[in-house]
């Protein structure tokens, strides 16, 4: 499998993708629905997402997806996309400009994203890795930061949906990590908050409860860029768990420390 071709291949699709959330960004009828009262849905999410799985089917047949707003093909085969057709959903709602569209490709036989991509149209921002290829912006080259200690470090987190529920709402860890750090932003977008490490915009991230589809695209971005991402106890990350914690590498310990004081 040729990593590089397939990342090109998804970098095309989630640009098409992009026109399509754009086009929805200024428009006035997007439609909203509530999947609950904290997390939305959009006509756009649908039809993004409807075009990149059957881009995705026609190009090549025998891969499974999994995407967020329905669309499921199982497969036998080793490889297996993960689709984010809006990410951010909230933000694109509300009107308020930080949103992407995100594909990864997994592969099941070496348990690893072997391409991943993240495009923010608003910005025209093209995030994307393969697998031993670097990461890129663009057609730049990009590397995390260089902070060494956690006091002038700018973290990105998330809160989950189930905002009422103390055991998971990351308020206890936001409250372990703020009085640490130099900043602490909540963008509304994991993709891009993981996109953001990798360029060195933020020195870390950490999120609960989230999906193979938030996170399996930025996590390889930021591994290429020279980072590290793990779960909360250190251990090697995996898309499937719904916990993450990536950095520049040098703050990592840090901020674990932190996230589990
Ligand atoms: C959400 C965003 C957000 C994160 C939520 C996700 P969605 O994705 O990534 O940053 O805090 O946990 O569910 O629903 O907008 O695709
Ligand atoms: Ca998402
Ligand atoms: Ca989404």
């Amino acid at each position: 499998m040729d990593y590089k071709a397939i990342t090109e291949y998804a970098i095309h699709v989630c640009k098409q993708a992009g026109a399509i959330i754009l086009e929805g960004y200024y428009s006035n009828d997007v439609t909203v629905d509530y999947k609950s009262r904290t997390n939305l849905v959009t006509n756009i999410d649908y039809e993004s997402e409807k075009l990149i799985v059957e881009s995705i089917k026609n190009t090549f047949p025998d891969h499974g997806i999994v995407a967020e707003e329905g669309s499921l093909k199982k497969s036998s085969s080793n490889y297996v996309w993960y689709v984010d057709p809006l990410d951010a959903t909230n933000n694109f709602a509300h009107k308020i400009p930080h949103f992407c569209v995100t594909v990864a490709l997994y592969s099941r036989e070496i348990a690893s994203t072997v391409a991943g991509v993240v495009y923010e149209p608003l910005r025209d921002e093209c995030f994307y890795a393969w697998k031993g290829g670097g990461a890129y912006l663009n057609t730049k080259r990009i590397y995390v930061s260089q902070i060494q200690d956690i006091g002038i470090s700018i973290i990105a987190t998330g809160f989950p949906y189930k905002k009422d529920d103390p055991d998971v709402n990351n308020l206890k860890q936001f409250n372990n990590v703020l009085p640490h750090v130099q900043g602490i932003r909540r963008m509304g977008s994991a993709a891009i908050d993981l996109s953001y490490v990798a360029c060195g915009r933020f020195d870390g991230y950490w999120e609960p409860m989230l999906y193979p589809w938030d996170v399996a695209a930025g996590a390889l971005i930021v591994e290429e860029a020279g980072g590290m991402v793990t779960k909360y106890t250190g251990e090697a990350f995996d898309p499937e768990y719904p916990e993450i914690c990536a950095t520049n590498g040098l703050i990592h310990r840090q901020l674990l420390d932190c996230i589990n004081a």
